[in-house]
């Protein structure tokens, strides 16, 4: 736009882009914490990628078993390529559809015990789904954690009752059904494993709750499935719960090694959302490349349970040692680990350094959660030297910013 043009015509939308200037003033320190650009992983099989050159060991990916390098899955990948081509160029509802597609519904449903399930091309987009689930006059009612993608399904749906429970809070819940009536549609909506937190919701209770009330249970497990339970299908297998979860939400993007999501539930709620759902009807569907990907993942569950197994002593090891050290650690067991250093500067400071030392891991700055915090994500390809530098490395850097003893 001219500045002629930008003078005659009033407030200019783009004032707020101009104004906002922090990025800059990060980057102006040195500090700035965000696109760290890797150029991939040193090897197969490896927790180490690429940074500037050097090797950088990988404390920040939801990568949990170590599958995005897996020759298998990576094989899988390249004969979908080779079978179906790069893309599909159409919605699922018209020639989006490939029979592999199907086959991961199919096997997905099986997998969770559900009747039927439906894939997204995101994550982000399965819980879109939320948008046409909700009638004008139905609640979402909404752990204050869940992820913004939860948030952002309910806001654009018909339902404008959305409210919000303290996190895995069951008395602030119960409170909450208590001022609702009786009569209304309700769906209470949880992380799995919280994203941020790395705690589990409480499904047992929060079942019993919903039951009482006459409310559905919606579970986006993207952190729990392939990491929890016996057979990796997640928070609510872990619980002996799964057939109490009305609708269980999964993203391929973790444990997965893909991207993409799907929902499983009861047929006809499947049948619905396939028919009413705007992210699913109105994007193309995911490419032939994730679908394999995301079931070569699932088989690798199911075949190689001692990835789980390895993948939650690797986290419990590292919760402990950073605990034994002096770190302020969030109790739990799954391989999300927040070290909460709630100051901004001190934390952008103590990332760098890590980075600078070979470790790369996620900072985490209000109000994405409640406390600043470095968030380690562990992964079942790490062996106890990386854990153990890990540890070394967080407590030197630590020390020499008198941030421990
Ligand atoms: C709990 C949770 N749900 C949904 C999503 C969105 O998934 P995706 O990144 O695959 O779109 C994420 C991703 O960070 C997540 O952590």
């Amino acid at each position: 736009m001219t500045d002629a043009v930008r003078m005659t015509s009033g407030k200019d939308v783009f004032q707020r882009c101009y104004e906002y200037t922090r990025p800059d003033e990060f980057r102006a320190l040195g500090l700035y914490p965000y696109f760290t650009s890797f150029g991939g992983a040193i090897a197969e099989n490896s927790p180490y990628y690429r940074l500037d050159g050097k090797p950088v060991l990988m404390f920040g990916s939801n990568d949990y078993l170590g599958l995005t390098t897996n020759p298998a899955v990576k094989e899988a990948a390249i004969a979908a390529v080779r079978d179906y081509g790069t893309g599909c160029s159409g919605s699922r509802m018209l020639n989006g559809t490939l029979d592999i597609h199907i086959r991961l519904e199919e096997e997905l449903a099986e997998f969770t015990g559900k009747e039927a399930t439906v894939l997204y091309s995101t994550g982000f987009m399965t819980n879109g789904s939320l948008s046409c689930l909700l009638g004008r006059d139905e609640y979402a009612i909404l752990d204050k954690s869940v992820h913004a993608s939860i948030n952002y399904g309910t806001m654009v749906s018909f339902g404008k009752n959305h409210r919000r429970f303290r996190h895995n809070d069951m008395k602030d819940l119960e409170n909450i059904f208590e001022s609702i009536h009786a009569d209304r549609g309700k769906i209470v909506i949880v992380d799995g494993v919280f994203s941020m937190e790395g705690d589990v919701a409480p499904v047992p209770e929060l079942s019993a709750l919903c039951r009482r009330h006459n409310a559905r249970l919606y579970v986006d497990d993207a952190h729990g499935i392939g990491v929890l339970g016996e057979r990796g299908a997640g928070t609510a297998e872990y619980f002996q719960m799964l057939p109490e979860v009305d609708i269980l939400m999964c993203t391929f993007s973790k444990s997965f090694a893909s991207t993409g999501g799907f929902i499983a539930s009861e047929r006809p709620v499947i049948e619905f959302l396939k028919h009413h759902s705007l992210p699913f009807i109105y994007s193309a569907s995911m490419p032939p490349a994730a679908v394999a990907t995301a079931l070569a993942a699932l088989h690798i569950f199911r075949s190689e349970p001692e990835r789980r197994e390895k993948l939650l002593r690797n986290s419990d090891k590292i919760r402990k040692g950073l605990k034994s050290v002096g770190f302020e650690v969030h109790d739990g067991f799954t391989p999300i680990i927040p070290v909460i250093i709630d100051d901004e500067l001190l934390l952008c400071r103590f990332f760098k350094a890590l980075i600078e030392a070979g470790i790369y891991t996620n900072p985490i700055f209000r109000p994405a959660a409640d406390k600043g915090m470095i968030r380690i994500s562990c992964m079942a390809t790490h062996e106890d030297e990386h854990i153990d530098q890990l540890i070394n490395t967080m407590l030197e850097i630590g020390r020499s910013f008198q941030f421990l003893q």
